[in-house]
């Protein structure tokens, strides 16, 4: 398990989440391994790479830098942070003559730039989205795309005035994993969906965003006052600057850090637009560090009927204090058989209900007479046929993606196609909003202790 683990860590994924591994799961299923999409055949020379800028380099901007580079044809040119030590190491990373600065106005300035990725903490994702689209620039926008709601109808109207492509990064949505799930789930391959359940549990304090913090941290190291943006000023603060998640000023807690991956998973392959009603409870039970968010969050989400799916509902559940050691279960429920999705891998499971319900065992049939079991039995026997009284079990299949296949590359190859070829991406500013609204309206649940009312349409609170 622990190499396992290793080498997730390598494919760069497992830092985030402890996914099941499907085939250890199921280890007498059928495997289907997954053709990774072709390569185009076209190579981008030095001339005509897409030059990109990383505003935010600390975890997931280097995740997200390594796998802009490995999709192809574009270069890094320039890198922001608010920390004088992240932006010596992107020096030391990628060359002395890179562009550094703390200020991602400059970048924003520069005509080399094309493109940029957003990954800073989620309070400045709208603002410095749309200072780019207005520079010109593409946005590859790191999830939740915003911290308030507002703020998305604004990010929506900027990329449409503006005409820039704005793709989201909950990258797991160009999995290979994925869209096969959303083709097989088209197929009709577990029946009538009814029911979501999403779980992660995490049992570290690297899980509960207990980041470390450098020795160096200092007003003179780092711009405190320009993290803050529009935040409530406060001293500095290095906790705050280093664990953001923690507090609710600067990030969007368990439900815009996790429960929006989930969602925009189930959006991808159902096709659902949103939930109607959003009912969210949480505490903080474990990690009471001065965090100003809960550590355990449960949700309830309704789904309407709509022309792309049933209703449904979907329950989400995050607990970062998971005595049974974690794990990580997402499975999409229907009348005959379940989707389980792990990162890059998932099960299909088919049950598919025999016609004749069956009678006996526990069953009110002893309880009659014999008489009237007798005259049961002979009625059942009469209408159902040897053939419906059998229950198939269709063998458990596991759908693969190649050892080292990272999603994040394919969700760059995305939004790179976005813009050379004016392809439409998959998860453009309207599916950011529609995706993070719900965990905003989440965290309103849980602060405000209601059920909150969501016009997925219109993606706005009601
Ligand atoms: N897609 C994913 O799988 C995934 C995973 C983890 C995090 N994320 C998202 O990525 C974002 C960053 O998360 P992280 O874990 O890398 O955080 P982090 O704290 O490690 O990095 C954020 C960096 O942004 C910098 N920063 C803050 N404000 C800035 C500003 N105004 N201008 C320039 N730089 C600024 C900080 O100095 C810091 O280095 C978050 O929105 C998070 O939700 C996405």
């Amino acid at each position: 398990m622990k190499r396992r683990n290793f080498l997730r860590k390598a494919a760069g994924v497992s830092a985030l989440v402890a996914a099941p591994d499907m085939l250890a799961a199921h280890p007498g299923a059928r495997v289907i391994h997954l053709e990774p999409h072709p390569e185009p055949p076209v190579k981008y020379g030095a001339n005509d790479k897409l030059r990109l800028a990383c505003i935010g380099m600390g975890i997931i901007g280097h995740y997200d830098t390594r796998s802009a580079l490995s999709a192809g044809g574009a270069e890094l040119v320039a890198v922001c942070d608010l920390y004088d030590g992240r932006l010596a190491q992107a020096k030391e990373k990628f060359g002395k003559g890179l562009f550094t600065t703390r200020d991602y106005r400059e970048v924003l300035a520069r005509p080399d730039v094309d493109a940029v990725i957003v990954a800073t903490p989620d309070h400045w994702h709208a603002r410095i989205s749309q200072d780019a689209m207005l520079a010109g620039k593409h946005v590859y926008c790191e999830k939740p795309m915003v911290h308030q709601l507002a703020e998305g109808h604004e990010v929506i109207g900027t990329q449409q005035k503006t005409g820039k492509v704005l793709q989201v990064g909950s990258q797991r949505v160009s999995s290979l994993a994925f869209q096969k799930a959303k083709e097989l789930y088209q197929q009709g391959a577990i029946g009538q969906l009814n029911a979501v359940v999403a779980t992660m549990g995490r049992h570290s304090s690297l899980g509960a965003w207990q980041y470390s913090i450098p020795s160096d941290a200092s007003p003179q190291t780092l711009d405190f006052d320009r993290f803050l943006g529009n935040a409530p000023k406060v001293p500095f603060d290095a906790t705050r600057f280093f664990r953001w998640r923690n507090y609710r000023d600067y990030g969007t807690g368990i439900p815009g850090d996790l429960f929006v991956h989930l969602i925009s998973g189930v959006h991808f392959v159902t096709g659902a637009l949103g939930p109607s009603r959003i009912f969210s409870a949480g505490g903080l039970t474990y990690w009471k560090d001065g965090r100003d968010v809960p550590d355990v969050v449960v949700s309830v989400m309704d789904y309407p009927q709509t022309a792309q799916h049933p209703a449904f509902q979907m329950l989400l559940q995050v607990n970062f204090a998971d005595g049974s050691g974690g794990g990580e279960s997402t499975r999409i429920i229907g009348s005959e058989g379940v989707i389980e999705l792990g990162w890059n891998d998932f099960v299909l499971k088919r049950s598919p209900l025999p016609k004749a319900p069956g009678f006996g065992g526990y069953d009110s049939l002893f309880t009659f007479t014999q008489v009237q079991q007798d005259a049961f039995k002979q009625q059942y026997n009469a209408k159902y046929t040897e053939a419906d009284r059998q229950a198939t079990k269709p063998e458990d299949v596991v759908f693969k993606a190649p050892p080292g296949y990272d999603e994040r590359t394919d969700h760059f190859k995305n939004f790179y196609a976005g813009i050379r070829q004016g392809q439409s991406v998959v998860q453009n500013a309207t599916f950011g909003l529609r995706a993070a609204g719900p965990c905003l309206a989440s965290n309103e649940s849980v602060f405000k202790q209601k059920l909150i009312n969501w016009d997925a349409e219109k993606m706005q609170m009601s």
